[in-house]
């Protein structure tokens, strides 16, 4: 399952992200964590300290082996190169699996050890002022989209993003990638105008969004969210002192966080597991070409000098019957 957390800065996306990482390790799931935001705390979040942090490795400065690898013998995909962040996979294409060993994991990922087991860590790294642009063929987000569009997942395994809600995942189609996306707001017009404008773009793709409320502090932060997004708020968090702690480098064991948040974490996980029957994989493929072809248009082809919508197979549709199908050497 691909779960997103998007919000505003300072909402809450990591702290949310990396409670809902603890849970679901702590129930043995297999997880791979990605730190795709422009702060990257996500490690810190999951209790590393600033030495184990710096030394992650980046998966923006791995993008020509992830290319490589992804692309396989796919004949349409003639070199890493001509590969961008939307190049769909193919027949011939390399596909990444949950919880398996591949090379892109052995370069990008890091073990983290949590209460439960331990769970992988990739991170995209921090983002500079070029990432930022539209037309970012050198996107460090554009790694985290190669690998969700190569990603064969099943129910009970997890990737989990924790996301800025910035322009470059519209306009790559990253936000159209997650069988769930959870939008963390604070009570406030700020934390709510962010959702409404992620439901906007999210409205024509089939984008299951929920908002999770959090800083609540009462029933008027409560009735405040539900006055502004409805249906929508699925569970709210009030302030932790477990996440207090942890922010001060003294985590306690992660079954003494609050019960309220742990009850909010079994909805979100809940919620989170329901969506896996409105997955559609057909329309997972025609989405991802869909995002392909227009930044093939925008700006893929005049950067790469080839004409990218070649890179197109027509009759592959991404689904979980590959999980089992061998790799291409
Ligand atoms: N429920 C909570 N209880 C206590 N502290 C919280 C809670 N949620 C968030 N915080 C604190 O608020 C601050 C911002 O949270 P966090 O870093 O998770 O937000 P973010 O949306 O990831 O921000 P950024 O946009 O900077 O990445 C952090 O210091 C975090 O510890
Ligand atoms: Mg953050």
């Amino acid at each position: 399952m691909k779960i997103a957390f998007v919000g505003k800065g300072g909402s809450g996306k990591t702290t949310l992200s990396s409670l809902f990482i603890r849970h679901l390790a702590a129930d043995r799931a297999p997880v791979v964590a990605v730190d795709a935001d422009i702060n990257q705390h996500l490690g810190a979040a999951l209790g590393l300290d600033e030495e184990e942090t710096s030394v992650l490795p980046a998966m923006g400065a791995q993008l020509p082996l992830i290319k490589n690898y992804l692309r396989g013998s796919n004949p349409r995909i003639t070199s890493a190169e001509t590969m961008i962040k939307t190049t769909p996979p193919g027949e011939g294409s390399r596909l990444l699996r949950i919880a398996e060993d591949n090379p892109v994991y052995d370069a990008c990922a890091r073990p983290v050890e949590l209460d439960g087991g331990p769970v992988r860590l990739m991170v995209t790294g921090p983002f500079t002022e070029s990432d930022l642009g539209v037309a970012c063929y050198h996107s460090k987000v554009g790694a985290v989209e190669l690998c969700l569009n190569h990603l064969v997942d099943g129910p009970g395994e997890y990737v989990v993003v924790d996301m800025t809600a910035g322009s470059d995942s519209f306009a790559s189609g990253m936000f159209t990638r997650f069988d769930m996306t959870f939008l963390v707001a604070e009570p406030t017009r700020k934390g709510v105008s962010v959702y409404r404008q992620y439901k906007e773009y999210a409205r024509d793709f089939g984008v299951c969004l929920k908002v999770v409320g959090n800083k609540v502090q009462g029933q008027d932060d409560i009735d405040f969210l539900r006055d502004e997004v409805g249906e929508d708020l699925l569970v709210t968090f009030g302030h932790s002192d477990w996440v207090r702690a942890m922010e001060k480098g003294r985590p306690p064991r992660f079954g003494l966080l609050e019960e309220h948040n742990h009850q909010a974490l079994r909805a979100l996980r809940e919620t989170a597991d329901g969506s896996y029957e409105l997955r559609d994989w057909q329309r997972y493929t025609r989405q991802m070409v869909h995002f392909h072809l227009k930044n093939a248009e925008s700006w893929g082809n005049a950067k790469t000098g080839a004409d990218l919508a070649a890179q197109v197979d027509p009759s592959f549709v991404l689904d979980e019957s590959w999980a089992s199908t061998p790799q291409p050497a």
